[in-house]
């Protein structure tokens, strides 16, 4: 990978490494960007918490685990843009709650945390609650999660992404993933209601997908997360993506169906694999459908 120099007079950016997945460790792989080179970062670490995965593992001591994120947080604060966003997927598990609200104090002195989005994986609504909605005819319960076997503990239907940003003024693009209002009639009526979109707010509901390749992998997120992600920051075609734990590559997939660019790092040769067979499947998808 080459050295920072600045953006060219289009606003591109230099030719820079962009659609690459690298079987590497991230930190040495974050070491090896130019500072303020990737304008989105969007990850899931490992919580920690005791799961599976093929070379990690996920049951370091907490400080040692803390130390480590905090050297992530250092090191993204330095390879982001100064207008870019990071957006940082976090979970834990029902008997150890706090894993979340740990990891973002070590990311506190690098990065001021714009927003708080909660990524709701299963939901239940009762009718009588919802109002008078001709949409909703019965109660209804949606969405899939890990049932936990205890007395106890609640199982867990959501996890957090948390966004932060250098500044904590970072313009987003919110009517990009922006709902219709249920009410038209709220159309013309506010003044900034021009059309039929409204803002979403911080309550994601994205349901796992059944899609195959997820169970080559224990951790995977859906793809339609980093999507969202990139479209609330903002994008074109010289966006540059980062996800520091690419997994199986899910924010690549993301990236291409979007048309920008994007760097990962994954320290398993059995996941990069997976990801590069993903990529070309979505490729070859694509070339087929035009
Ligand atoms: C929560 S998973 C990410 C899954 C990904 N979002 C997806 O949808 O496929 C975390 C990933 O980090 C990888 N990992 C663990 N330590 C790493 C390191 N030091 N450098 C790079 N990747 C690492 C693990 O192998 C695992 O695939």
């Amino acid at each position: 990978m080459h050295s920072g120099e600045a953006r060219r007079e289009d606003g591109a950016p230099p030719e820079r490494t962009r659609n690459v997945i690298l079987q590497v460790d991230c930190l040495e792989g974050m070491r090896r960007l130019p500072d303020a080179s990737v304008d989105i970062i969007v990850t899931s670490p490992p919580y920690n918490i005791g799961k599976i995965y093929h070379t990690h593992n996920d049951q370091l001591p907490r400080d040692h685990y803390l130390a480590w994120m905090g050297d992530i947080a250092q090191e993204a604060g330095r390879i982001l843009s100064h207008e870019g966003s990071f957006f940082l997927n976090l979970g834990g598990k029902p008997s150890d709650p706090w894993v979340p609200f740990d990891v973002i104090q070590q990311f506190r002195p690098h990065f001021t945390l714009q927003n708080v989005i909660h990524w709701v994986k299963s939901i239940a609504i009762e009718k009588a609650d919802a109002g008078n909605y001709d949409a909703i005819r019965s109660d209804v319960a949606v969405g899939h999660y890990q049932p936990v076997n205890s007395n106890r503990f609640l199982s867990q239907c959501h996890e957090h992404i948390f966004h932060f940003t250098g500044s904590g003024a970072v313009p987003l693009d919110k009517l990009s993933i922006g709902v219709q209002y249920q009410d038209k009639s709220n159309i013309g009526r506010w003044k900034h209601a021009t059309r039929d979109l409204r803002e979403r707010g911080n309550v994601w509901f994205i349901p796992y997908s059944t899609v195959r390749s997820r169970r080559a992998h224990p951790t995977t997120f859906p793809e339609k997360l980093p999507e969202m992600c990139i479209k609330l920051h903002g994008y074109n075609r010289h966006t540059v993506v980062l996800d520091p734990f690419m997994g199986i590559g899910t924010t690549a997939i993301a990236c291409l169906r979007l048309g920008v660019g994007y760097i990962g790092f994954e320290i398993d040769s059995y996941y990069c694999s997976v990801a590069e067979e993903r990529i070309q499947d979505f490729k070859a998808e694509t070339l087929t459908d035009s």
